[in-house]
């Protein structure tokens, strides 16, 4: 469920109507519903009630501090992958004792600072990272709860980009190397075990991948409680997929009817890590047309948000749904929507039938708020779009646009 909806014929975010947000903060623009946010922690949070549990929002999918502050004020927690997300994930108010840290490179630096702050546990990837936590700790005389990451080798079914608890990919441990790694870790004086994380891919759209993983993780917890190791905490990661186009993932309720009867026999806290399911459909990335050109063999309809903005369909050949703020009347044609880079995978939608435009229309690009702004970039020296958070009928900008200025100052060449 999101808050985006075609209202007197033209396309709203909430109350506002997504062409008055572009017209006044001009495009590209993403745009965010915080009332979406709210209600898909929620929905989670409330399907979840019947296992002690907590929701560590995987602060990649979208690191704005309006979009952190959001789920910190909900009582959310944080999953976060280097020290520039704990950094953001502190200033919007987060809870360090909710923070859980994920990666396979961490530094030094990085470890020191996550330290510093106490945060609830390092999620540890082979076993020279635990020793050089273990000797971080040691200098900053204290002790580091720590995670080993699993890697259960369940094929989740999505994109091979985003597969991550296969064997053959770089993630976790398996469960014989984690046990052997639990059991060795007992002599270690400056980091302690206090759980077990998986996190097997993203964009996953049944329950059958969650619950094979889940039931190898449970049988896993307790081998090592009969072998003396005692988790307290049980992290299954994320990876809830979304609609983007004819997906039909599993809702928050579903999600929890199959967990929950494998997770609430374990005497444990639950972590989940969602990032996409929280904010994916709650925003959307509007852009203006420049140009219609026609070739021998296609309609092209050249926008103003490229690749740079919205990575996604040429990284991962992922659909969104386009379609305009407000649809003028005429049968549709079919056009590919391409932004202005020197690509040719520089593309938002292939063969899309849209109804006619015009230079100067608006188009909504629809699931955009995860991995959107996030994995945007200056390639072609183009300033990073703004975002606007709205809620009921009052939007604020979130993050101005970036100026060329903004692109040149650190640069010290001249
Ligand atoms: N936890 C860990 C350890 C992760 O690596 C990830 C995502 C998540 C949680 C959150 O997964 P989610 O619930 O959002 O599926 N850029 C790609 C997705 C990369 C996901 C990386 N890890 C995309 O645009 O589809």
């Amino acid at each position: 469920m999101d808050r985006y909806a075609t209202k007197h014929g033209e396309v709203y975010c909430e109350d506002l109507p997504l062409r008055a947000l572009a017209q006044q903060y001009g495009t590209p623009l993403y745009v965010y519903s915080a009332g979406t946010l709210a209600d898909h922690f929620q929905r989670l949070d409330r399907a979840l009630a019947p296992v002690a549990h907590t929701i560590c929002y995987a602060v990649k999918a979208n690191s704005n501090l309006a979009v952190l502050r959001t789920f910190a004020e909900l009582g959310a927690g944080f999953d976060i992958v280097s020290a520039g997300e704990l950094h953001r994930v502190l200033k919007a108010g987060g809870d360090p004792a909710r923070i859980v840290f994920a990666g396979v490179g961490k530094t030094a630096e990085e470890i020191a600072f996550a330290l510093r702050h106490n945060i609830l546990f390092f999620t540890i990837e082979s076993e020279e990272e635990l020793l050089r936590i273990n000797a971080i700790a040691a200098a900053h005389d204290t002790v580091a709860r720590f995670c080993i990451r699993v890697n259960p080798d369940v094929d989740a079914h999505t994109h091979h980009y985003i597969t991550t608890g296969k064997s053959e990919n770089k993630f976790g441990l398996p469960f014989t190397a984690a046990r052997a790694l639990y059991l060795a870790a007992k002599n270690l004086r400056h980091a302690r075990a206090v759980g077990v994380q998986m996190h097997i891919g993203s964009q996953i759209t049944t329950t059958a991948p969650f619950v094979a993983a889940i039931t190898l993780l449970a049988a896993f917890v307790n081998e090592l409680r009969a072998a003396g190791v005692a988790l307290e905490y049980v992290d299954v990661g994320g990876g809830m997929g979304i609609i983007y186009h004819d997906e039909t993932p599993p809702t928050a309720d579903e999600f929890a009817a199959a967990v929950v009867p494998v997770l609430r026999t374990l005497p444990a806290h639950v972590l989940f890590e969602p990032g996409r399911f929280m904010v994916g459909n709650a925003g959307v990335l509007v852009t203006q047309v420049q140009y219609l050109k026609t070739t021998a063999s296609k309609r092209f309809v050249i926008v103003d948000a490229g690749m740079n903005d919205l990575i996604r369909p040429a990284l991962y050949e992922a659909y969104h749904a386009i379609l305009p703020a407000v649809p003028r009347a005429g049968a549709a044609q079919v056009v590919d929507v391409v932004g202005p880079i020197c690509e040719s995978g520089d593309f938002l939608g292939l063969a899309r039938a849209l109804p006619p435009l015009e230079p100067g229309d608006y188009l909504v690009v629809r699931s955009a708020g995860a991995y959107g702004f996030a994995m945007a970039s200056n390639y072609n020296t183009r300033p990073r779009a703004a975002e606007v958070m709205v809620q009921g009928d009052q939007a604020r900008v979130v993050r101005r646009r970036e100026t060329i200025d903004d692109l040149l100052a650190a640069e010290l060449g001249l």
